[in-house]
C-alpha cells in the first residue's frame, strides 16, 4: 500500500504562449503522490494532463512552483543533472508506444540502460528480463511491425521498466488499444504496482482503466479538483 509522500507538486504553473497570448494551462497545481501507490489521472482533453505528465518525468519545465521528489527540487536541476534524474527516476509509456521501428524488441528494450555505461551483454541480459516479465520472452527478436498493438505497449512497458525507475508515468496507455488488449495491459500495470511496488500515475479517459487504480483525481482549470480520491 501507499506510503509516504514521494511527489509533492507545490504551486506549479504553466504557461503556454501561442499569437501573443498567454494560456495558463496549469494554474498553481497541488498534488501528491504516495511512494508506492497508483493513481489515475482524468480530466477533458486539453486540461493539460499529459502537460503535467511532462513536468513530472522532468520533459518539460514549469514557469513557477516546485516539484519535489524524494525531498530533491528538480526545478532547481540544471539540464544535466535533469536528464541524469530523468534516466534514473522515470519510467514513460506512452499511448502510440514509440518504439523504434528499426530495432527489435529486445534492442528498443535494451535502449535506455546506453546511459548507464553497462556493457551490451549485460544490457540485452536485462532487457530479456524485462520481456519475460511482460509475456514476451517469445518475442525478443520481432520488430515492431511484427508485433500486435498489444505486444508493442508490452514492449514498451518493458522499456519503460527495465531501469528499474522509481515511478512509472503513463499517458494513455490502453488509448490506442482494443478491449481485450487493454484488460491485458491493465492487469500487467496491476502486477507491476502490486507485486514489485511500483508507484504509477496513469492518464486516461478510461472509467474502466481508471478503476484499476487506488484513486482518481481529476483536472479541471489547471488544478486538481478537491475531493475526488476513490
Ligand atoms: N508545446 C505547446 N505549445 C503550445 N500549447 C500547447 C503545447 N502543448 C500543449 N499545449 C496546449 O496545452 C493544452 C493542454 O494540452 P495537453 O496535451 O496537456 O492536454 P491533455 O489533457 O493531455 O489532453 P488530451 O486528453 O487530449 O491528451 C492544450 O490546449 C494544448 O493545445
Ligand atoms: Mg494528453
Amino acid at each position: 500500500m501507499a506510503g509516504a509522500v514521494l511527489i509533492a507538486v507545490r504551486g506549479v504553473t504553466k504557461v503556454y504562449s501561442r499569437g501573443g497570448v498567454d494560456i495558463r494551462i496549469l494554474d498553481a497545481l497541488d498534488l501528491d503522490i504516495a511512494a508506492g501507490s497508483y493513481t489515475a489521472l482524468m480530466g477533458p482533453s486539453g486540461s493539460g494532463k499529459t502537460t503535467l505528465l511532462n513536468l513530472l518525468g522532468a520533459l518539460d519545465r514549469p514557469d513557477a512552483g516546485a516539484i519535489v521528489v524524494g525531498g530533491e527540487d528538480i526545478t532547481t536541476f540544471d539540464d544535466g543533472a535533469l536528464a541524469a534524474w530523468r534516466a534514473r527516476t522515470v519510467g514513460f509509456i506512452f499511448q502510440l508506444y514509440n518504439l523504434l521501428p528499426v530495432l527489435r524488441a529486445i534492442d528498443n528494450v535494451a535502449l535506455p540502460l546506453q546511459l548507464f555505461g553497462l556493457p551490451r551483454r549485460e544490457r540485452r541480459r536485462r532487457a530479456a528480463t524485462a520481456l519475460d516479465l511482460v509475456g514476451l520472452g517469445d518475442r525478443m527478436e520481432h520488430y515492431p511491425s511484427e508485433l500486435s498493438g498489444g505486444q508493442e505497449q508490452r514492449v514498451a512497458i518493458a522499456r519503460a521498466i527495465v531501469t528499474d525507475p522509481t515511478f512509472l508515468l503513463a499517458d494513455e496507455p490502453t488509448g490506442d488499444l482494443d478491449p481485450t488488449s487493454s484488460t491485458g495491459i491493465l492487469d500487467l500495470l496491476d502486477q507491476l504496482h502490486r507485486d514489485l511496488g511500483k508507484t504509477i500515475l496513469m492518464v486516461t479517459h478510461s472509467h474502466t482503466a481508471a478503476e484499476r487504480a487506488e484513486q482518481i483525481v481529476h483536472l479541471e482549470n489547471g488544478r486538481i479538483a478537491p475531493g475526488e480520491a476513490a
